[in-house]
């Protein structure tokens, strides 16, 4: 059995491991050079408009018509759309990745909103970031797939 600890572990990896990082080319998947977000729970769009600076087409889904408005007049979303997570109004598989950021703690089917996200996202992925002193249960979230 190795007792090491895991920091010793990587210590002892340390030039296989920047030899393997630091390979040209490595690091594509960096790149992102264009995805196509949905953005659940957009609010009023601070992540919709960071994404659309780094060259993304974005479409933001809310609830809140206030929100959704001001997100709208960001001008950084492709596409606004007044909806439930939990019931999205589009196609199987129509996003490469599905973003909830700080939202799904805020919905009250956060499960189903995670079924639908898994949905469009198709074989992409789903991102969740939540507050850490969210009140509702965080084993429901799930990165997929
Ligand atoms: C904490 S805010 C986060 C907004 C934005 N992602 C941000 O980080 O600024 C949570 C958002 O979830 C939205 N929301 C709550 N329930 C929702 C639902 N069922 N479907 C879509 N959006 C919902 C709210 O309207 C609100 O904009």
């Amino acid at each position: 059995m190795d007792e090491r600890s895991l920091a010793e572990k990587w210590e002892a990896q340390a030039s296989t491991w920047a030899c393997w990082t630091r390979t040209p080319g490595h690091d594509h998947q960096f790149a992102y050079n264009w995805m196509a977000f949905l953005d659940l729970g957009c609010g009023e769009g601070r992540a919709g408009a960071a994404l659309k600076q780094r060259g993304h087409r974005v479409t933001g889904v809310d609830l809140s018509p206030s929100l959704a408005r001001l997100a709208e007049e960001t001008g950084a979303y492709h596409d606004i759309v007044l909806a439930d997570a939990a019931a999205l109004p589009f196609e199987d598989a129509s996003f490469d990745l599905v973003l909830a950021f700080m939202s799904l703690q805020d919905m009250d089917d956060a499960a189903g909103a995670v079924r639908e996200a898994a949905r469009v996202a198709g074989a992409a992925a789903i991102s969740a970031s939540v507050p850490a002193h969210a009140a509702t249960s965080l084993e429901r979230i799930c990165f997929l797939p």
